[in-house]
């Protein structure tokens, strides 16, 4: 079983592809309030979730709030892909620059899970190709996240590991 023993004054980084339970997972162990989640962000911005061209006014929002959350020393958790590193960088700007550890819980699922999931959903608008490169992206950073700044790295790598995780929040 993972313990995740998570500091309060944190800016966690929930990163997986698409399907990989991200939104799941952080709406079973965090409050509604300190999740930022993305496609929330481009729903709130555009009127959908799956409006493209409004990732650059969901995501400069949804980093606006965070600063906001961090400067109260609220813990604030970010529900987006974040496979790329140039996607990863800005949170961990975010988190120095509010004096709050970066810190990353990484949803590395199996391939078939994915693509099970991804089909018996049926609500995201592109195909499992998709998601194929966005774990290839993910996997190709994975061992950089601790010299990117994130200063605990938590790996999930089965169903299992994800429905066993427990957080326990430190002072
Ligand atoms: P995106 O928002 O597209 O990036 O996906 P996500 O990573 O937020 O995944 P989400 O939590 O929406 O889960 C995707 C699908 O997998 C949903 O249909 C969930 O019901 C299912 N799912 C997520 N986590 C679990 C899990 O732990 N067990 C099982 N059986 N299904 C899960
Ligand atoms: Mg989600």
């Amino acid at each position: 079983m993972t313990q995740i023993p998570l500091p309060e004054l944190a800016l966690v980084a929930l990163i997986g592809a698409s399907s990989s339970g991200k939104s799941t997972f952080a709406s079973r162990h965090f409050g509604p309030y300190e999740v930022l989640s993305s496609d929330q962000f481009r729903a709130l911005v555009s009127g959908s979730e799956h409006t493209l061209d409004a990732n650059e006014a969901a995501f400069s929002s949804l980093y606006h709030v965070a600063a906001r959350r961090l400067e109260r020393g609220l813990l604030t958790v970010v529900d987006a892909t974040s496979v790329r590193a140039e996607d990863r960088r800005r949170l961990v700007e975010l988190a120095r620059a509010h004096d709050v550890l970066p810190v990353a819980i990484v949803l590395d699922l199996p391939r078939s899970v994915l693509d099970a999931r991804h089909e018996a959903r049926g609500d995201r608008p592109f195909s499992e190709a998709v998601i194929g490169r966005q774990q290839t992206d993910l996997r190709r950073g994975l061992r950089g996240l601790g010299r990117e700044g994130f200063r605990h790295v938590w790996t999930l790598r089965s169903v299992d590991d994800v429905d066993a995780a427990q957080i326990t929040r430190v002072p």
